[in-house]
């Protein structure tokens, strides 16, 4: 199997989960279209014969990621900072607002960018929402949680969050951004709808520099036998979901009309420590890695972990993919 075979299997995948749920003939705007998540949404949207608008300036997206989708009659790219303003004669139906850099090896380097993206960005994307009566979909994030006090966390828990601090430039800024989609709501009756990620992996999630994230970051150190990089005792935990999984449950929570208004948790409840990360990723790679260990960075959490009762309840939604299962496709993928 190859390397596209394993995302063409993954799209076939969330299409059969999607059921009746398609996007066939609605014009969809993807910001962040050309990032790791933004450009499954992408595949996924082409294949149900939906047209797609992907919007992207490169921060941390790959041209890689849809230059097979560039023929395709249905398929524009945008080159674009989505923190400037943007108009777009063409009827849009729904928007979806991903562009945001995700790596919190990034927030160090671009805090900026990062807080332009998630404010002026989502400020503008909504407008565009509200300019063509679209259904506004916005990617937050776990982090709004910081150092969660309820374990699973339930969208209802407010969050505790240090603003000052290096995470602060993501944390807060999505927290600002969803205030913003509420006041679109309250104020211009916008259907808007927002998903709280949890960590999700699976290919085209970069692995280099500053882009890679805890999974990638140690799949690709076990695969060439180099030290893995553990930020304080590794005994933190996270709950990883399977792109397939996130991707389907974004596009239910874009689809269903009860989702409106709603901020939903899409993440895998199986929570595991770093350190049993690591050892899983060792085991699967066959990999003599050792393990590295580094100060834990400034506000770490300390567990993560969602309560996705909310999910299952109003999209209909469970995530599928075991642990195992989807890091071996990722490894495989990463391995070409
Ligand atoms: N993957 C996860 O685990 C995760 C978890 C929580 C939240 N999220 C959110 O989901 C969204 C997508 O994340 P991802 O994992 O695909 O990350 P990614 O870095 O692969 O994708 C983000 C995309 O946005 C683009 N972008 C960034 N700033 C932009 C700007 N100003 N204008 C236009 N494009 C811009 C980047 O080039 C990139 O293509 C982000 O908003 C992220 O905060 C992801």
């Amino acid at each position: 199997m190859g390397k596209e075979d394993i995302i063409q299997e993954g799209i076939t995948e969330i299409i059969r989960n999607l059921k009746n749920i398609s996007f066939e003939d609605q014009t969809v705007l993807i910001t962040g279209g050309a990032g790791f998540l933004g450009s499954w949404l992408c595949d996924v949207l082409i294949k149900q014969n939906a047209r797609v608008i992907c919007l992207d300036n490169f921060a941390s997206g790959l041209e890689g990621n849809v230059s097979h989708l560039l023929n395709q009659e249905n398929f524009k790219f945008v080159k674009h900072d989505i923190s400037q303003p943007i108009y777009f004669d063409e009827k849009i139906d729904v928007v979806m607002h991903l562009a945001s850099r995700a790596s919190p090896l990034e927030f160090d380097k671009f805090p900026i960018q990062i807080i332009k993206a998630n404010t002026l960005g989502t400020w503008i994307a909504l407008g565009i929402a509200k300019k063509h009566g679209a259904k506004f979909l916005f990617t937050s994030t776990s982090e709004i949680y910081g150092d969660a006090k309820i374990i699973p966390t339930p969208e209802t828990y407010n969050g505790d969050v240090n603003p000052v601090g290096v995470r602060g430039c993501y944390d807060e800024s999505k927290r600002a951004g969803e205030a913003m989609c509420m006041a679109y709501m309250r104020q211009h009756g916008l259907d808007v709808r927002i998903a709280r990620i949890f960590n999700t992996y699976g290919p085209r999630m970069r692995a280099d520099g500053v882009y890679g994230r805890v999974v990638s970051r140690f799949i690709h150190q076990a695969l060439n036998n180099k030290p893995i990089t553990i930020f304080g005792d590794g005994k933190q935990t996270r709950s990883f979901c399977y792109v397939t999984d996130q991707v389907e449950g974004l596009l239910r929570l874009a689809w269903f009309d009860e989702a409106k208004g709603e901020v939903v948790n899409i993440g895998n409840p199986n929570e595991i420590t770093i350190l049993e990360l690591a050892e899983i990723i060792k085991k699967i790679t066959n990999s003599n890695s050792s393990l590295d260990f580094h100060p834990l960075p400034p506000d770490d959490p300390r567990r993560r972990c969602p309560d996705i009762s909310k999910a299952r309840r109003l999209l209909k939604w469970d995530s599928k993919v075991e642990l195992k299962e989807g890091l071996t496709r990722m490894i495989e993928w990463l391995k070409f």
